[in-house]
């Protein structure tokens, strides 16, 4: 510990994260889509407490500000709704700054990967009368277009890509916002508002990191820079102690993980189990399709890594997986193995249950198993308990699964 004042001192970030994520089209809010074992939103706000502002506040959409509770665990985040505007849900962060700061960075969440020196490097540029954005050059050759008439060149050395976080004196960039909030006006960027209310805007070396998630593409470039630096890690740590939260024990050992699972049997429904639907049978209870194999699958897969369990990744906290079958939590597990640098070796799971009579279905369970995986061998067996417990007294279904993993060989 030292007493140097951190270079955020008095500054507050205000983390934009209440957008709808409309080109992004992943079925949640983009703050909330997963990019490798955790979400944008999670990637975004490490990235501004490893650069220590004063004050963090988090924007995020209307009504979902208990669901990002768990995202933020203890950290001190101030949670406040957004508006349906990127420029009203700035303003609603501004109206809760905190006493004491000087300076405001403002943030776009979708631009999870930010380098937490691109903060400082903001930041310490703030003067009075001057805000201050991260740009990049731009490397393409750009021409003025008319439809499909190329009109004119246009030359690139005159032009810089914006990024995030964009930095601003407090009282002058509040100022700003209440005069475009009267004038009705919206602004592309907050610097494009700060300059219109008369303030300087001076640029600074952005990173390629910073890059906007907005639409799959983007989100695939953000989780091979995530599987990358994973792989990386796992390397390391074939010579070094773990360290990384996610690093893996050496690349030459193989792991292991058991996962289990229980549901009742449900009055109504179709079951489906082991990622097969079984017409007749009646349904299992659960917050998802209730397929406890594939579930327990999950579990056994992600404890071999490391790498949590199915609440953590899937949970109530999760709500866009609310109702999902097991085939996409199995299809993301392995994804998200990926990502952290893990190959599949194997999985074996066992069922216990009167039903359903299986064995002439599980040729079919097991490559529809193993095709959710990627491909992984699957094998799948059933068992009765000669009537004892709730699987013999026909209340439900238990499940037992192992999982074998390997490192990815690092070339
Ligand atoms: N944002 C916000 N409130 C809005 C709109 C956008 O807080 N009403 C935030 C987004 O969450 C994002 C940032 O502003 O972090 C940049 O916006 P953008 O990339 O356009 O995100 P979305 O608006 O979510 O995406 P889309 O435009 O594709 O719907
Ligand atoms: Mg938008």
């Amino acid at each position: 510990m030292n007493d140097l004042p951190s270079p955020l001192a008095r500054t507050a970030v205000i983390i934009v994260a209440a957008g709808s994520g409309t080109r992004l089209a992943a079925g949640a809010p983009k703050a909330f889509v997963p990019l490798g074992v955790r979400t944008i939103l999670e990637h975004a706000l490490d990235g501004v407490f490893a650069a220590a502002p004063s004050q963090v506040i988090l924007v995020v959409p209307a009504g979902r500000e208990a669901d990002v509770s768990a995202m933020t665990g203890d950290r001190p985040v101030r949670v406040v709704p957004g508006g349906d505007t990127r420029q009203r849900s700035v303003a609603a962060g501004l109206a809760v700054l905190a006493d004491g700061v000087d300076v405001v960075l403002v943030h776009d969440a979708a631009r999870a990967l930010t380098p937490p020196a691109q903060f400082g490097a903001v930041a310490s540029a703030v003067r009075p009368g001057v805000g201050v954005i991260p740009a990049l050059p731009v490397v393409d050759t750009l021409k003025r277009v008319h439809g499909d008439e190329v009109v004119a060149p246009v030359d690139r050395a005159e032009l810089a890509a914006a990024q995030t976080p964009q930095g601003f004196p407090r009282a002058e960039l509040v100022a700003a916002y209440a005069r475009a909030a009267d004038e009705g006006v919206e602004y592309t960027d907050d610097a494009a508002l700060f300059a219109v209310a008369g303030g300087a805007v001076r640029h600074v070396l952005g990173s390629e990191e910073a890059f906007k998630i907005t639409t799959p593409h983007d989100l695939e470039r953000a989780r091979m820079i995530l599987s990358a630096s994973a792989s990386a890690s796992a390397s390391a740590s074939a010579s070094a102690p773990r360290q990384a939260r996610h690093s893996v024990a050496g690349p030459a050992i193989p792991r292991i993980g058991i996962g289990t699972d229980v549901h009742a049997f449900a009055s109504a429904g179709m079951l489906r189990l082991a990622g097969l639907d079984w017409p007749g049978e009646p349904a299992l209870e659960g917050h998802s399709d209730g397929d406890a194999v594939a579930h327990a699958i999950v579990d056994a897969l992600l404890g071999a890594a490391g790498l949590g369990d199915i609440g953590q990744h899937f949970g109530t906290a999760h709500p866009e997986y609310a109702g999902a079958h097991g085939d996409v939590f199995l299809a993301r597990t392995a994804e998200i193995l990926a990502e952290a640098g893990f190959a599949i070796g194997n999985v074996s799971v066992q069922f216990q249950g009167n039903r359903p009579r299986f064995s002439a279905r599980r040729a079919e369970a097991e490559r529809a198993l193993s095709a959710a995986l990627g491909g992984a061998p699957v094998a799948v067996s059933a068992t009765t308990t000669d009537g004892l417990g709730f699987p013999g007294r026909g209340e439900g279904i238990a499940v037992t699964a192992v999982a074998l993993v390997h490192p990815i060989a690092q070339s």
